[in-house]
């Protein structure tokens, strides 16, 4: 019998999000990119559930939006998502950020850290009990170990009365791939 390796970051954050979402719920892609997230939460989250979409680039907004297609429960802005509290009030149950670059397009069109930590700010205020924000991170481009530097001072001074915070990483792999950093609100 063929055993599973370690999941990868992304992979965790898919089996956090998996066990904590369900059908009917409220999920954000802060960073959609080509949109693999944006139809893992709408396919969980299904008809009667809500997935509201963010990227800065109209190409990736575009390239989501044809993925996504097939369920109009989505929702996308090409807007920063600093813009998060526009569209959701509260009761979000899962938020996922996938930092750094879009694969295949401009890298020098990146997250930032003071955007960043504004919507993750934010999302923490929307999260419901037991929601979850998954936060994949780059360290490999360039200003990608700032961004880290500073999320990771972030999430160190969330309350631990409000907050579990956890830090997932390989740490003999070459070429930096990426790890996760996940905060569950109690
Ligand atoms: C690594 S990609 C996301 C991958 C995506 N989750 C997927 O499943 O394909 C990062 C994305 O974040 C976007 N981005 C950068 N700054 C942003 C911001 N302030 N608000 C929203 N998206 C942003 C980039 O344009 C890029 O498309």
């Amino acid at each position: 019998m063929s055993r599973p390796r370690l999941p990868t970051a992304i992979e965790l954050a898919h089996q956090l999000i998996r066990e904590r979402l369900s059908p009917g719920d409220t999920a954000v892609d802060a960073t959609v990119g080509n949109g693999h997230d944006t139809v893992f939460l709408a396919s969980i989250v299904g008809a009667g559930g809500r997935v509201i979409g963010f990227d800065i680039q109209e190409t990736a907004i575009q390239i989501t939006a044809a993925k996504a297609s097939g369920f109009p429960h989505v929702t996308l802005h090409v807007e920063s998502h600093e813009s998060i509290g526009k569209y959701v009030t509260g009761g979000v149950q899962a938020v996922m950020f996938n930092l750094g670059y879009l694969p295949g397009g401009d890298k020098s069109i990146t997250t930032r850290p003071e955007s960043t930590i504004k919507a993750l700010n934010l999302s923490t205020n929307l999260l419901s009990g037991g929601g979850l924000i998954t936060i994949a991170v780059y360290g490999g481009h360039p200003g990608g170990e700032q961004e880290a530097t500073a999320l990771e001072e972030w999430s160190r001074q969330l309350p631990q009365e409000g907050f579990g915070v956890a830090k997932y990483q390989f740490l003999n792999q070459r070429n930096s791939p990426p790890y996760l950093l996940v905060i569950g609100r109690r």
